[in-house]
């Protein structure tokens, strides 16, 4: 049983399935479980700003009985104050556990090296896996798992597309994605879940062209071609991701009534219309409410010791 959430690869296909199951029971009965973090303290350690995962975490918080303490870059300066190591062992007499938002994927594994309790990824360079759990459960919610849905996500090969493509390996699920050549996805990473696929049957597949990608697809995915931390590549960035924007002609490859998902934020017109954003198949603000339902499952979990068993 998982006892943080850095990476995708902490859970195993049982325990994705199990708490797509129990953040559903959360959604339905959220007054089941109002005191289950009582008494319990959360840090937030926070490099880059945040609106979904800062506010859904402590709107879950809240919700079930915790509290919260909100560390921005100013106020801990992880690793330029004080050594990651330092600041975990610190935080590990104060809090119950911490949400982290990093630049390196790095600070994250070497803090939860040095603290005794939960450490759950907010998002870095390598991976956002609360986003991709909550990405899953919404695509499961509009066309059931038996389905088969094929997701095609378009855009920058980092930390979203990673991390949707370990949870569709762990899942047996389609993933095509289509990146420029300079940013494909991570290939430690595709190598890691096309080893998991091999058992799950998860078919994961990779192209330029975004209308391979898309062609029949149930869903489209994309995420901003700048990332947070990449601004002053910005003029590059945009130039490099010319032809993959998800735009009426783009929608128009996949199947009828395709849906489109963004984790957000979203920059209209740049890898996204403002008229695909508006059109009826738009998912994504039901993708950021399931953000507040996953990731109370994976506290619940986290907090409760058998939740998900
Ligand atoms: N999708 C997501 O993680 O949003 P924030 O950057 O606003 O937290
Ligand atoms: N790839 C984006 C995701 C934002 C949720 C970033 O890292 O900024």
């Amino acid at each position: 049983m998982f006892d943080s959430l850095i990476s995708i690869n902490d859970l195993s296909t049982d325990e994705i399935k199990k708490l797509f199951a129990l953040a559903a029971d959360l959604k339905a009965r959220p007054q089941d479980f109002r005191n289950v973090l009582e008494g319990r303290m959360f840090g937030f350690i926070f490099e880059k700003p945040s609106t979904r995962t800062w506010v859904s975490f402590q709107a879950g918080i809240f919700a079930m009985g915790g509290g919260v303490i909100y560390l921005g870059p100013e106020d801990i300066q992880l690793g330029v104050r004080e050594e990651v190591r330092d600041v975990a062992r610190v935080l590990n007499r104060y809090l119950a556990g911490v949400v982290m938002r990093t630049f390196s994927h790095w600070t994250i594994t070497e803090f939860r090296d040095y603290f005794d309790k939960p450490v759950i990824n907010g998002l870095s360079d390598k991976e956002h896996p609360c986003q991709a759990l909550a990405d899953y459960m919404t695509l499961y919610e509009k066309i059931p798992a038996e389905k088969d849905p094929v997701l095609a996500f378009v855009g920058d090969g980092n930390n979203v597309l990673h991390s949707l493509i370990l949870v569709a390996a762990k899942l047996g699920a389609k993933i095509r994605y289509a990146t420029p050549k300079k940013y494909q996805p991570d290939a430690k990473i595709v190598r890691t879940a096309r080893e998991i696929a091999k058992k799950t049957g998860a078919v994961i597949e990779g192209f330029f062209d975004p209308a391979r990608a898309v062609a029949g697809a149930d869903a489209i995915y994309t995420d901003v071609w700048v990332s947070m931390g990449e601004e002053a590549m910005r003029k590059k960035k945009l130039k490099d991701f010319q032809g993959m924007q998800v735009n009426r002609e783009l929608v128009a490859k996949a199947r009828k009534n395709v849906l489109i998902m963004h984790c957000l934020p979203a920059h209209r017109g740049e890898e996204i219309t403002d008229s695909v954003m508006e059109s009826k198949n738009c998912i994504v603000f039901d993708e950021t409410e399931n953000r507040l339902h996953i990731q109370k499952a994976v506290l619940l979990h986290l907090f409760n010791e058998g939740a998900i068993q």
